[in-house]
């Protein structure tokens, strides 16, 4: 039953391992035969989606990073203007809103009372909130005029895993959906963005069957005193995600940087074998790939460890390379449900090394219900 670890050491651990199954059930059932895609209950018209001129996506902690990696999709599928803020943040500044503002909460539990007061200010203020949640009749989705959930099934780990990575395929699926509606993407290209995420759980299931690679760097690694994490693009959030867990789990220093800030300041911190794990985009018709290979050179150049992340076949980040982790061929924009995995298996494999309680880890609740 959910409720058991059927012979994981930790439920985290098992949840990184039911990532496939529960991305195919996130999917399940989207994508009709007639090409239109389907949300779970949109109780906003789709005229009301059309007047929407800006959208503001909530949350906290690992579903705030999730809103990050829904930015660089939504804008590029919809032209709609997109933020993404902390939810405790964006409710005591006074935000701006209107009836044409769409606020996505994004929430596993449905219960965090920071993104609770967002939602009720943001609907007091006549904005439409649409929440994306895992917990079916939760606070957050009751009170939100629609809702996607996510269907990842019963997540106990404090840690988000399966939680986040299909809070991002609700947030790909919203913005394909809104392009669809809003006619700013063809049904073929819907069609294609689709396939590709129907392909996500064969490519996760893949990367698991090579976690022994991954914890064998967590043991080489585990005296590490602090750790980074560089990305740019939607590889970026994925950079915070990744330092994230670290925090959480293991208890050491760790950043994520966007690589171009690099030279900003954070190049400053790097010193003789300095861990640096870098999320290299796909090879494509812009120059990510090339920038952040001399991303990883600066910071190489410097005495880091560099763990490179790049998908298989990239022969060109071999020479940058310490320690090379392939990653499935997939678009730019859904690199991040690929990217985030062998993050996952690291951070719950280093803090299983360092004695901690990785379940439970100290001063954290799994969902926060107090302001
Ligand atoms: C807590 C948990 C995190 C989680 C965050 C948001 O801080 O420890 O793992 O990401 O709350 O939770 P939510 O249920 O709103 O997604």
């Amino acid at each position: 039953s959910a409720a058991e670890k059927d012979g994981y050491d930790w439920f985290m651990r098992k949840e990184i391992f039911e990532q496939p199954r529960a991305v195919t059930d996130a999917l399940l059932g989207r994508h009709s035969e007639t090409g239109r895609l389907q949300l779970d209950e949109v109780r906003i018209s789709e005229d009301e989606l059309r007047e929407v001129d800006r959208i503001v996506i909530i949350g906290c902690g690992t579903a705030n990073y999730s809103g990050l990696v829904a930015k660089y999709a939504v804008e590029h599928w919809t032209r709609v203007p997109c933020e993404v803020e902390l939810a405790h943040e964006f409710r005591y500044r006074d935000p701006i809103l209107t009836r044409n503002t769409l606020v996505v909460a994004i929430s596993q539990s449905g219960e965090t009372a920071d993104t609770l007061m967002a939602i009720r200010h943001a609907r007091e203020q006549n904005a439409k909130v649409l929440a994306i949640c895992n917990t079916n009749g939760s606070t957050i989705p009751r009170e939100s005029d629609a809702v996607i959930y996510t269907h990842a099934g019963p997540e106990i780990a404090v840690a988000s895993t399966k939680g986040f990575i299909t809070q991002m395929i609700a947030c790909y699926l919203l913005g394909l959906y809104l392009a669809q509606v809003r006619g700013t993407m063809y049904g073929d290209e819907i069609a294609a963005v689709v396939d590709e995420l129907r392909r996500i759980p064969g490519h996760v299931e893949g990367e698991l069957a090579k976690a022994e690679e991954v914890y064998a760097l967590a043991r080489d690694l585990s005296a590490a005193p602090a750790v980074l994490f560089l990305g740019r693009h939607a590889g970026f959030p994925i950079a915070l995600e990744g330092a994230l867990k670290l925090k959480e789990l293991a208890y050491i220093h760790a950043e994520g940087f966007a690589a171009g800030e690099l030279k900003h300041g954070p190049i400053a911190l790097v010193e003789d074998g300095l861990p640096i794990f870098c999320i290299v985009p796909p090879r494509g018709r812009d120059q990510l790939h090339a920038k952040m290979l001399s991303a990883i050179q600066e910071v190489r150049a410097r005495g880091a460890r560099t763990i490179v992340l790049a998908e298989e076949g990239d022969t060109e980040v071999g020479s940058y390379a310490d320690t090379v982790l392939s990653l499935p061929r997939v678009p730019t924009l859904l690199q991040p449900l690929v990217a985030v995995v062998p993050l996952q298996l690291f951070g719950c494999e280093l803090a299983t090394l360092l004695g901690n309680d990785v379940d439970q880890p100290r001063n954290l609740a799994k969902s926060v219900t107090v302001e």
